[in-house]
């Protein structure tokens, strides 16, 4: 006798599917998937309509934007009981097949209960002494084959980076016209749209700010190396730079993000300044990273909360059955 075939997920599923990808972070909060159901069969698709021409010209930050909401996906899958796995099909960022029934261990709980208490913290922390054993765990959550998890060494040459980065941030005009048409007035949990809102950035220096704009404090090197090392860091890389390695990237990136919030931790992501002309080349060669530099993460306990940032509705994500991209 053969066993039945694993059933299709119901509406109802498939809205619990809906919302956790939903709430993935991504850059400048587009937002760029759909998910499209074919029976046992899900597909993320990643919206090229999304286009961020001075932030992401090659789309870098967009694919793993898809990677984290990528994790967010297979965490639902699991939690609600049942096995899958996942492919990387050339025409669509993943495809996740929906297996057989099986128990969601304790982790796959614990980080999808994380995922609606994550959100983008771009505000000095309490502290940032986090015990060894916590720290371990965070870092450990990320690394996947072909991607490393590090946290940098050279502070002083890093605070040097980032320095020339808000200094040549600052001053494009063409960046900063799309960085502000991306931030918006909305927060709050009821808030619907895309883009950041002006709530969740700050008037600080990097690497607190994030987002650099043009009033966002040029910091002292020094200064700046002190507060670095003051915070966690870690840089998530990958053996190379291709589409696969790209969503492997943003996967890792929101399991680490979502172990730390499991912890009790807030962080923040910065990949502004990996987009300026030779800055990943520079990274690499000066804090001797062991492979491409897709995002950097710092972390540590919270002293005020940070607001949500608003979605858009999850409908939005399940586009007419024959449309794609
Ligand atoms: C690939 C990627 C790149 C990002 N780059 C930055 C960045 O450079 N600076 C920043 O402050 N936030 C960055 N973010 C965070 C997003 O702005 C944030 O996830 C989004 O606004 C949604 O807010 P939330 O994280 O609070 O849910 C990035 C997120 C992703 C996934």
């Amino acid at each position: 006798m053969t066993a039945a075939a694993p059933a299709a997920l119901t509406t109802d599923q498939l809205g619990i599917l809906g919302r956790a990808v939903s709430r993935a972070p991504s850059v400048h909060n587009t937002q760029p998937w759909r998910l499209q159901p074919r029976g046992t069969e899900i597909d993320l698709v990643e919206r090229l309509d999304v286009e961020l021409r001075r932030h992401d010209p090659d789309g870098r930050d967009r694919l793993l934007s898809c990677g984290a909401a990528l994790t967010n996906l297979v965490l639902a899958v699991r939690v609600l009981g049942r096995d899958c796995h996942v492919e990387y099909p050339d025409d669509v960022a993943a495809t996740v097949t929906i297996g057989r029934p099986r128990p969601a261990s304790a982790q796959d709980f614990a980080l999808y209960h994380a995922i609606a208490r994550r959100r983008s913290h771009r505000r000095a922390f309490f502290h940032g002494r986090v015990p060894a054993a916590v720290r371990t765990a965070v870092v450990t959550a990320g690394e996947t084959a072909g991607v490393h998890v590090v946290a940098p060494a050279h502070l002083e040459k890093l605070a040097e980076l980032l320095g020339f980065a808000t200094r040549v941030l600052r001053d494009d005009r063409g960046y900063q016209r799309e960085l502000a048409r991306w931030t918006t007035h909305t927060h709050g949990w009821a808030a619907i749209g895309d883009g950041v809102p002006e709530a969740a950035l700050s008037t600080e220096a990097l690497p607190v700010a994030g987002l650099v704009r043009t009033d966002t404090p040029v910091p002292d090197d020094v200064v700046l190396a002190s507060r670095l090392a003051a915070e966690n860091l870690l840089v998530v890389c990958t053996d190379g730079d291709t589409r696969a390695d790209r969503i492997a990237a943003g996967a890792a990136l929101e399991r680490v993000w979502l172990t730390a919030t499991a912890k009790a931790l807030v962080g923040s992501v910065l990949t502004q300044p990996l987009h300026l002309t030779g800055f990943r080349a520079r990274l690499v060669s000066e804090l001797g990273l062991p492979g491409v530099p897709q995002a950097i993460f710092r972390f540590g306990y919270p002293a005020v909360p940070s607001a949500p940032a608003p979605r858009l509705p999850v409908g939005e994500l399940f586009p007419p059955a024959d449309r794609r991209g």
